[in-house]
């Protein structure tokens, strides 16, 4: 039949979520966000994220499992776990979680890359009704994905599901780890990108500081963006908004400096973005288009953009719904369903980052 239990714990979400393969509709979908947990310290903090997801897991699993009245694992038929990439000590706790599943109960297992699950998290389509979430077919190959989280901005040129090559991403940080660094640094607190997005929209999205964009642009489709967390810094310490010798918001800082700021950092980002993929369009023009993912695409300025960059260049756009664009288990389910229905199974023996 293939029904697939898909677990993530990557980094600070604890998830789960069963998909049938075989009818094409994610029939749970169980989500526990860490944020609050790692809030007070600005960031992840590993060794709190695998405690807390050791805590939780047996919950999540259960509950995606109940939600649908599957009081038993008899009904599934293979465990799908996300291996790599990750915070060793979270993975660990999915994967042992998911190993210990599937020999206890004569299961197939199979290991899922996480950057796989989020590029292909594009087809999962949503509903706010009670009707299930299923799998769109109007996606078509070979398409560009863009993956924006906060440990990731990567591009991949996909060929069809599970074939694809990375041909772009970033040399140090992670653009929702810009967001997250700069909403540190203006006193916005973590995470950062919804929090960037609603003082940007107080300013109307209008660009103050014109930041400045990666320097080879329009020749690479590596990004680079700690450069920019570097000129933002310099830039408020320079209007007497950061104290850079005691690393303290500063006298300066106000509401209004805080929007324009946001503002300015995030229409930057997108012309990065916009021309990031005009070149790899250039490089692979005969791609049918583009999906945007990773918690980042939850942005919605940042998906309108690239709409209507994709309406210009004559290619088609999708962006999941938001609550596929942030880690969830329904992207790993998904991605166990194709690797399922080739019997693309892993051994008990399967460790994090094989
Ligand atoms: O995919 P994700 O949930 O976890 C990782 O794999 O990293 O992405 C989390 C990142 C964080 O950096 C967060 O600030 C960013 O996604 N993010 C956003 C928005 N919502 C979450 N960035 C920009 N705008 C948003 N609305
Ligand atoms: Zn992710």
């Amino acid at each position: 039949m293939g029904l697939i239990l898909g677990i993530e714990t990557s980094c600070d979400e604890t998830a789960a979520a069963v998909y049938d393969s075989e009818k094409k509709v994610i029939l749970s979908n169980e989500v526990f966000s860490q944020i609050k947990l790692h809030e007070k310290y600005g960031g992840v903090v590993p060794e709190i994220a695998s405690r807390s997801h050791l805590e939780k897991i047996g919950f999540i699993v259960n509950r995606a499992l109940s939600n649908i009245n599957i009081n038993s694992i008899d009904s599934i038929d293979c465990v799908a776990v996300t291996n790599k990439p990750g915070l060793a000590g979270a993975l660990l706790i999915g994967l042992g979680f998911a190993k210990g599943l599937a020999w206890a109960n004569n299961k197939k297992l199979l290991g899922v890359d996480h950057m796989e699950a989020h590029v292909f998290s594009s087809f999962i389509t949503g509903t706010n009704s009670n009707i299930r979430d299923s799998i769109r077919d109007d996606i078509e190959f070979p398409h560009i994905s863009l993956v924006v989280s906060g440990g990731h901005t990567s591009i991949y040129l996909v060929k069809d599901f599970g074939v694809y090559d990375l041909i772009g991403h970033t040399l140090d940080d992670a653009a929702g780890e810009a967001f997250d660094k700069v909403s540190k640094l203006i006193g916005l607190g973590y995470p950062g990108g919804p929090k960037i997005e609603s003082f940007a929209c107080k300013a109307k999205f209008f660009d103050f500081f014109s930041y400045p964009r990666t320097k080879d642009l329009n020749k690479s489709l590596n990004f680079s963006f700690s450069g920019l967390k570097t000129a933002v810094l310099y830039d408020l310490v320079k209007r007497g908004a950061y104290d850079l010798n005691h690393g303290i918001i500063a006298n300066n800082m106000t509401d209004e400096l805080r929007e324009q700021v946001a503002s300015s950092l995030l229409v930057c980002m997108s012309d990065i973005f916009v021309a990031k993929l005009k070149l790899a369009i250039k490089k692979f023009p005969h791609v049918c288009g583009i999906t945007f993912t990773g918690g980042v695409a939850c942005n919605k300025f940042l998906r309108e953009k690239l709409k209507n960059f994709c309406k210009d260049m004559g290619k088609d756009f999708v962006s999941p719904p938001a609550k596929f664009c942030g880690d969830n288990a329904s992207m790993v389910a998904f991605v166990g369903g194709y690797k399922y229905n080739n019997s693309n199974f892993d051994t008990i023996t399967l460790d994090i980052y094989d």
